[in-house]
């Protein structure tokens, strides 16, 4: 049997890694400044990681959600801890498409309505609400474009209320930084005012942090920077540093009914496994503290690059935009200089999600090798 052919991939064969370091079939080492699209938070094979799941497979892999599951409760009370979002509840899925689904169906259910607003340039994910809510024509088959959604420019807070007046809106959905898009963001005044406006309409806020979110940004949570407090928090990539795992979690207004949410492998007994060890390792190595340094680094070094024309995202999810389009770059970057670094919408900018663990040294030779392809 063939693969369904859906992926130009590049001609690399990663056998191992190790922390911030991916290897090939032919021994070669890549410095991996792109975490395979924000997923790897604590390092790629990380002992205590590798060590909590074994331990787990060798007790029980899975049992299906009809029994009960410490582990999901340890996951949950862990992550509350760490988030400062204590009061929520934890419904867990397998990733960050899913996540958005069952955010904008609960919202659905909450509200009675159907009719979701979010934003230009956004991605949520492939399933059907969150490929309808992803501003991506190309992506949307005829079967998802049944959905109402209306989307809106960021910032723009008078179109948001004059939607939301129609009262017809059941969610907005929002990234708190665009990852697929361009690592564009809205401003606090504008969450804040997004936040205000939901309050007012009766409308399900939710925050997809399933890029930004688990220590990426600087802060547990990017909307952290903004001091808001929406109804829905969507996560995965991170959460499990490669195992799949997603969540939401959910404002303590809204209350579980029995069967509204369901799923056979969410929250299975080792994706719990793997998502307390990536919390334990974040707290443990102090990771936020680490991703806060390096970031004020790399804007550091960024700023002295006259070629690049604009700095934009937080943390450790970052972008260098420059006046031309970057593929070939990117495309020398790894073959030349054996760095992995990430696209996005916006074809003249670099994205760079390095695991948290990433070091000043590393990102030294990120720039070291950007300015000697830049001079050719
Ligand atoms: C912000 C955001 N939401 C949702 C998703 C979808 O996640 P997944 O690919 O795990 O379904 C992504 C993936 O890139 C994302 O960046």
């Amino acid at each position: 049997m063939k693969l369904f052919d859906v992926y130009p991939l590049y001609n690399i064969t990663p056998v191992k890694a190790q922390d911030v370091f991916v290897t090939d079939e032919k021994g070669q080492e890549y410095l991996d400044l792109y975490g395979g699209h924000g997923v790897i938070s604590i390092g790629h094979t990380h002992a205590k990681y590798v060590e909590k799941i074994t331990d787990q497979l060798q007790k029980i892999g899975f049992y299906s959600n009809a029994v009960q599951n410490p582990l999901q409760v340890e996951l949950a009370e862990k992550l509350g801890k760490l988030s400062g979002c204590e009061d929520y509840q934890l419904f867990l899925c397998n990733s960050g498409a899913e996540a958005n689904e069952n955010a904008l169906k609960l919202a659905s259910f909450e509200t009675g309505n159907a009719k979701v607003i979010a934003f230009e340039n956004a991605f949520h994910g492939r399933t059907s609400a969150a490929v309808a809510v992803t501003d991506n024509e190309k992506i949307n088959a005829p079967l998802n474009s049944q959905h109402s959604v209306c989307f809106l420019a960021l910032n723009d807070s008078e179109a948001l209320e004059n939607e939301l007046a129609k009262n017809d809106v059941c969610a907005v959905i929002i990234e708190t930084i665009q990852g697929v898009g361009g690592l564009d963001q809205g401003t606090t005044e504008f969450f804040k005012e997004v936040e205000k406006l939901c309050k007012k309409y009766k409308v399900v806020l939710i925050l997809d942090e399933v890029q930004s979110g688990y220590g990426r940004s600087g802060k547990f949570f990017a909307f952290q920077h903004h001091q808001i407090e929406p109804d829905i928090i969507t996560v995965a990539k991170g959460m499990g540093n490669g195992f799949p795992i997603g969540g939401i979690l959910v404002h303590p207004d809204i209350e579980a009914k029995y069967g509204m949410l369901g799923t056979t492998f969410g929250g299975n007994h080792l994706a719990c496994a793997a998502a307390i060890s990536v919390l334990e390792v974040i707290e443990n190595e102090k990771l936020i503290d680490n991703v806060n340094e390096v970031s004020a680094y790399f804007f550091e070094k960024a700023k002295s690059l006259p070629q690049v024309k604009k700095i934009k995202g937080r943390g450790l999810m970052l972008g260098l935009e420059f006046d031309f389009e970057v593929a070939e770059l990117r495309k020398k970057l790894i073959y030349d200089k054996h760095i992995f670094t990430g696209g996005s919408n916006n074809k003249n900018l670099i994205r760079i999600l390095p695991p948290l663990t990433v070091k000043k040294e590393h990102i030294d030779r990120f720039f070291g090798s950007l300015i000697d392809m830049l001079r050719k």
